[in-house]
């Protein structure tokens, strides 16, 4: 009896610096949703379970190696045990009581973090090969970076163009797919201000890791200032003449970098340089000029004309202005 109580004291003593060991390591980044407060906690309960069992297994086995271990002259069989009914219906029942127990804290915890606010801005992402892009369609924005305000839960209606991706941001916790034809759901209110990343959390072709985007959570001030900038420069985009830089941007934020060179070097589509005015061979044999109207309508409508040598349907439809594919001609006209 006493050297139960003794190996009973040391699970316990396990359990707490093994539980103190993991919260010290700092297994988590740091909190910054409303919705991860209750998948915290959670997590928490699972990792006291997680220090318990593993003291459970690991502390008599080791006690039993020393403790027990055969003392020299000792030659005969060890004792004949025949099972113990008492034992086994405890370690059945303890058990299912515990899984229970924790089915029934994550369903509270997923009811938790679903909470609708009827107030929730609502934004629209799409994924696409390789990369994101957001549209506030209150305000009329089109935007390669998630701008927030704190404290307001926002619904993100997500869909994608091709393959299906996650969107994950590890500081919210909360992790969605983006499938093709369909609309997934993913609320979130940001409480912590700063800068984050949304990375993709889904294998979805060679650019998979360099499927990133910034998240900005702003105060409710920064983020009407950012409104009415990214307003007044989409109204000086429609109404004045194709801008390179403009157009430099969109080739790196939209993911046409991740198909097109600018050095010349093959990718999945032609390379850009020197491709305007150059004169390009079709699949049918017949050769065009790549002109404006030919890289328009190249954009606008990628399987129309498909270069030699490369494959139908690789080129997912953007939405892009006809302000922005502009500025992404006068872009490619720079590539040299
Ligand atoms: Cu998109 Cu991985």
């Amino acid at each position: 009896m006493r050297r139960f109580v003794f190996v009973a004291a040391l699970v316990l003593a396990s359990t707490m610096l093994v539980y103190t060991g993991l919260n010290t390591i700092g297994l988590m980044p740091v909190e910054a949703s409303a919705q991860s407060v209750s998948i915290d906690n959670l997590f928490n309960l699972e990792v006291i379970a997680i220090s318990f069992l593993f003291s459970l297994i690991v502390v008599p086995l080791v006690y039993s190696l020393i403790v027990f271990r055969r003392r020299p002259g000792e030659t005969g069989d060890g004792a004949y045990f025949d099972g113990n009914a008492r034992l086994e219906i405890v370690w059945t029942v303890v058990p299912l009581i515990t899984v229970l127990a924790f089915a029934y804290l994550g369903a509270q915890s997923l009811g938790e973090t679903r909470r609708v606010d009827p107030q929730a801005m609502q934004i629209s992402v799409t994924g696409i090969q390789w990369a994101w892009s957001f549209n506030y369609p209150d305000y009329g924005i089109q935007s390669n970076e998630l701008y927030l305000p704190v404290n307001q839960q926002v619904l993100l209606n997500m869909t994608s163009k091709d393959v299906i991706h996650s969107f994950w941001v590890p500081e919210f916790r909360v992790k969605q797919d983006l499938v093709p034809g369909r609309t997934t759901e993913y609320r979130i209110t940001p409480t912590l201000l700063g800068d984050y990343k949304v990375r993709c959390a889904e294998l979805c072709g060679t650019s998979h890791a360099y499927m990133l985007a910034p998240i900005h959570v702003v105060s409710e001030a920064d983020f009407q200032a950012w409104v009415q900038k990214e307003q007044a420069a989409a109204a000086a985009a429609a109404s004045g003449s194709p801008d390179p830089t403009r157009g430099q941007q969109l080739y790196e934020n939209i993911g046409c970098k991740a198909c097109h060179s600018l050095d010349g070097s093959a990718g999945v589509g032609p390379s850009w340089k020197g491709l305007f005015g150059s004169e390009v061979e079709l699949n049918d044999g017949t050769k065009v000029t790549a002109d404006q109207a030919y890289i328009v309508e190249s954009i606008k409508n990628p399987g129309a004309k498909i270069v030699n040598g490369f494959q139908a349907g690789a080129m997912p439809q953007f939405s892009l202005t006809d302000a922005q594919i502009n500025d992404i001609v006068a872009f490619i006209k720079t590539v040299k």
